[in-house]
């Protein structure tokens, strides 16, 4: 076999995967309020300007981790790590720098403009003034007019829309959705992958319906792999956006060759590598080119690492624009 039909044989097996993972997934329940509210969206934001005149941007922003049910009446369910916090600050940074931002994120992770509230804010941050009415609690009066304020201006404005998800067949069928309808925007749009994606998953079809007993003895389950949609979505879903997709790794020693790999394989714009103990601290982004190290510093006044991070993310997209806008549309 030559080396093109080679690499024809191997898309062929792609597809199929994709396909087979798709057409066994069970449908969103909600999925025409989905495209709808997208389809608002997208429409408000392709005619807007954003800053200095240009066309306004739009960024998929995926947050938090998916999760694989074992049961299709989901008792149990295996879960992947992230808190939400990187998408929702990265979602805030966006917003502030002009882009109009899609927010895919997980049930219940972190949100945008919320992250000085504390863990339950609506029983810690009111309280209740002779059994009738409500006040905001005044240790966090400050915080609370914030975040409503920034959220609601963001929403108002267009420059949000949030899109839950917890299952990984969800996460899957919102990130299709969103990628094609955004194919008008070009090199305009960009995906921001920070979300932990399942890499393992119970086929629908194999999937118990009913609560598996622990009557019957230990569990032997066999999983199957979820198909990387990083080749298909710089394929056919966004070839033209920018694209940046996330290495988690614990072990600093392999987390670099794991992150130029992938932007090799899969042909993303930039990779951003983190090491799970110091997520918060440092990140380095890979590009064909070079490997940049972005790191917060509180005595700079610099309190997330997503605030360099962005902004570094924001000027390579120009460039991105500049060099491929002579074929949008
Ligand atoms: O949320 P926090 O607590 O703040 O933590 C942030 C984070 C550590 C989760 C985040 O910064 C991060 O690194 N996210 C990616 C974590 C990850 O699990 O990566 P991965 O190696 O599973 O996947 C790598 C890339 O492949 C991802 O961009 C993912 O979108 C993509 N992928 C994964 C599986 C799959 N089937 N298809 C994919 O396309």
């Amino acid at each position: 076999m030559d080396l093109e039909s080679t690499l024809e044989a191997t898309q062929t097996n792609i597809n199929w995967e994709i396909e087979s993972f798709f057409k066994s997934a069970p449908p969103l329940r909600n999925s025409a309020d989905i495209s709808e509210k997208l389809e608002n969206f997208i429409k408000r934001n392709e005619m807007a300007s954003g800053n200095g005149g240009a066309r306004r941007r739009v960024v998929c922003v995926t947050s938090g981790g998916t999760t694989v049910p074992l049961e299709q009446r989901c008792v149990r369910y295996i879960d992947n790590f992230s808190s939400g916090h990187r998408g929702a600050t990265s979602t805030e940074y966006f917003v502030k720098a002009g882009y109009a931002v899609i927010f895919l994120h997980r049930r219940g992770t972190f949100q945008p403009f919320c992250r000085s509230l504390p863990d339950d804010p609506l029983l810690e941050c009111f309280e209740s003034i002779d059994g009738t009415n409500i006040k905001v609690h005044k240790l966090y009066s400050e915080a609370v007019e914030r975040a409503i304020a920034e959220h609601h201006s963001a929403v108002k404005k267009g420059f949000l829309l949030k899109l839950p998800f917890t299952t990984i067949f969800e996460y899957l069928q919102m990130l299709r959705m969103i990628a094609l309808s955004t194919s008008n925007l070009g090199p305009n749009a960009m995906f921001y992958l920070a979300a932990a994606v399942s890499d393992f998953y119970v086929p629908w079809q194999s999937m118990a319906e009913h609560k598996i007993q622990s009557a019957s003895g230990p569990l032997n389950m066999q999983l199957a792999q979820v198909p990387k949609m990083l080749p298909v979505l710089r394929q056919q879903w966004a070839p033209k956006a920018f694209l940046i997709s996330f290495k988690l790794e614990t072990d600093s020693k392999i987390l670099l060759k794991k992150a130029v790999a992938a932007l090799e394989k899969y042909k993303m714009d930039m990779v951003v590598a983190n090491e799970l103990l110091t997520r918060k601290e440092e990140v380095v982004v890979v590009t064909s080119s070079e490997n940049i190290t972005v790191r917060r510093d509180k005595n700079a006044g610099v309190d997330d690492v997503e605030d360099p991070l962005i902004q570094l993310l924001v000027e390579r997209h120009s460039t991105h624009i500049n060099t491929n806008s002579s074929s949008v549309l």
